[in-house]
Parts: C-alpha cells; structure tokens; sequence
C-alpha cells in the first residue's frame, strides 16, 4: 500500500488537455494504465466481455489504457508487463495465471515504481494496491444454493467440477458451495476434482472419469463456470441424462444461456463485466492521481494473511426465471442469447 503517491507528477505529454474533453464521470488523469487478462479459452468473458467494458469504461473515464492477452501463458504475460513497465504505464492490472507468476510481475513493477491492482482474482503473495473483484464466495455460495433449489429434497449424489487449482477465486468458489451444499444431509458428493487452467476439454475427461468411478449414479454437478458446464452437459448429454441432472454454471456467457433455456443448465451467475471494468476504471484514476480508491472492505490474502484494501461486486443468480434480466442489464445481446432454436425458448420465458 502506499507506494504509488508519488506517480502522478512524472508528466505526461499526451493526454495533457483532457480537461476540456466532455464532462463524464471522474476527473481525467494524466497517467496511462496496462491491463493483461489471462487467456481466450479458460471462458470467454475476457474477450468478448471485460476486453469491452474495459475499453468503453477507459474511454469513459478519458484514461489511456492498453489491454493484452497472455494466452494462457505466464511467460508471456511476464514479458508483456515488461513491456507495459518500459513503455511507462503509471498503474499495471492483471488477471493473474497463477500467484506466483502474478507476484514476481507486481515485485517488478513495485521496483519500477508501477502501482499494481489485482483484477478478479487476488495474487497470493502479491503487493497489488487493490483488489477490485466479486465477492467470490457468493458466487460459490449462489451456484450451491442454485444447485440446491434445482435438486430439492431428494437424496441426490453431487460430483464437483472446481475451476484451476492455481486460481484463488476457484479457491473460494469452491468453499462457498461446501458452505451450502455441506449442510444439506440429504446430499452426498461422490465426486470432487479441480480443472487444470479451467480446461474445458480436460473437464470433460476428468467429468467423464467421475462419472464412471460414481458408476453413472450422479444426480446433480456443481460446475464452476459455463465452460465446465458446458463439458459436463456434453457428457451427460451421451449418457441421455441432459437436462435430467441439474449442472451448475458462472459468467452467463451465451452458451451457458442457452442451455439455462434449453433446461441443460440449472443456472448460471451473472457477474456485470461493466460494474468491474467502471470499478476498475475508478481504481486506477485514484492510484494514478495519488488518491485514496473508494473500497468496500478488504480481502484476505490467505498465504499470509495480509489484508488487501478490495473492491468487491455483488453477484446475480441467474436461472430461466431472470435470463431476461442479463440482457435487459447489456450483459449480453438478444439476437446472440436468442439466436436460431432459442428464439422460441426466449419466447417462452418472456424475452422479447
Ligand atoms: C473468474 C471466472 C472465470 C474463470 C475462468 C475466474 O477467476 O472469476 O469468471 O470463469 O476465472 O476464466
């Protein structure tokens, strides 16, 4: 904490006259930040919806900002930061691979005099400012208690799919549904594996052999995103159970929609990529202004126990009841979520 007060006085030549530029929002500032999301394949949120928000919500706020993709890729998000360090950002966010990778890149930039801010997922270890992120744990508790309504009181056999074992988020995504699901006595987990780098094909191998070693008895699936969902279903799907055992999801990205619709899916969480792009946005003006960011508490880092000052957003349980209400929000577009054989389905739930 701390460290960036003295930033915002190394001028900068370009954006010196933005003051007379159309009102909006937070004061324009003069420094220029660097964000790096992780990859394309782990979901498709980064792309096709933070990789938006967070240009539209930069623009906004009349920050020039730069925002690369590693790829999946921890030495090519290292060299990226390099480049963003040397090119002379003022504050640097990621997404980080893992923690380890994620703190040496904030070590580097702290050195540099680079202010860092973790974006969605806390690096263990790290020295980021800020956290700007969802309260990852309801998350996990939504999808849990999702699960929960879906299955009712029946005596169900649950398989866990988690998400990557070096995400923190995964981490607490995991945590929250044990905290609900865990409760219930009517349920049994007879299954529980986490998903290297969030792989879907991976996850519908690893499901697959969950599935067997549970002798086909699986009765609902704690999926941790749409993506694990999404190999879930498929698997089910050849096993003609579609549709039949409740599969959990996250990001509402448009598949995990559609089969919310379909009734393949029990429910996804929506998380608004504008709020966290905005809160973003926010954060770095304040760190790029030597100013305080407005937080909503703070986070702990569990590899030792240090508390990160954190911007946390609250999450949405989606099911076929609200998928309206993701659209109605610009979460995602109609013509994309109703699309062909869905037209009629967004019919029937009153998307029109
Ligand atoms: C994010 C999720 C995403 C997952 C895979 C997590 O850290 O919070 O929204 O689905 O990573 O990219």
């Amino acid at each position: 904490m701390g460290v960036a007060l003295a930033l915002s006085a190394c001028g900068n030549d370009d954006e010196a006259s933005d003051d007379s530029g159309g009102g909006g929002g937070g004061s324009a500032a003069e420094g220029k930040v660097g964000v790096i999301l992780p990859d394309t394949e782990s979901s498709v949120r980064w792309e096709t919806a933070d990789r938006p928000a967070l240009e539209a919500a930069f623009k906004k706020a009349g920050v020039d900002a730069v925002i690369q993709n590693a790829e999946g890729d921890a030495g090519k998000m290292t060299q990226i930061a390099d480049t963003m360090i040397g090119d002379g950002v003022t504050v640097l966010a990621i997404v980080n691979l893992d923690s380890e990778s994620g703190a040496a890149i904030q070590e580097k930039a702290k050195t540099a005099g680079v202010a860092t801010i973790d974006y969605d997922r806390l690096t263990l270890g790290g020295s980021a400012e800020y956290y700007v992120s969802f309260d990852n744990t309801v998350v996990g508790e939504l999808q849990g208690q999702g699960l929960a309504d879906c299955l009712g009181d029946k005596a169900a056999n649950i398989v866990y799919l988690n998400g990557s074992p070096t995400d923190n988020n995964a981490t607490l995504f995991a945590e929250g549904a044990h905290s609900v699901l865990d409760e219930m006595t009517n349920f049994k987990v007879v299954g529980e594996q986490a998903v290297p780098d969030w792989d879907n094909e991976q996850a519908a191998t690893i499901f697959q052999q969950l599935y067997t070693a549970a002798d086909g008895k699986v009765d609902g699936v704690l999926a941790a995103n749409d993506g694990l969902g999404g190999a879930a279903i498929g698997i089910l799907e050849g096993n003609g159970l579609a549709g039949k055992v409740p599969v959990t999801g996250q990001d509402a990205t448009v598949e995990g929609l559609q089969n919310v619709l379909a009734g393949t899916q029990c429910m996804t969480v929506y998380k608004s990529a504008t709020q966290e792009a905005n809160a973003l946005a926010e954060t770095a003006i304040a760190l790029v202004n030597g100013d305080e960011a407005e937080t909503t508490g703070t986070t702990v880092d569990s590899s030792d126990d240090s508390e990160v000052p954190s911007i946390l957003l609250e999450p949405q349980s989606i099911t076929k009841e609200n998928v309206g209400d993701v659209i109605a929000d610009g979460g995602q577009k109609m013509e994309d979520v109703c699309s062909g054989e869905y037209a009629a389905m967004c019919t029937e739930a009153g998307i029109s």
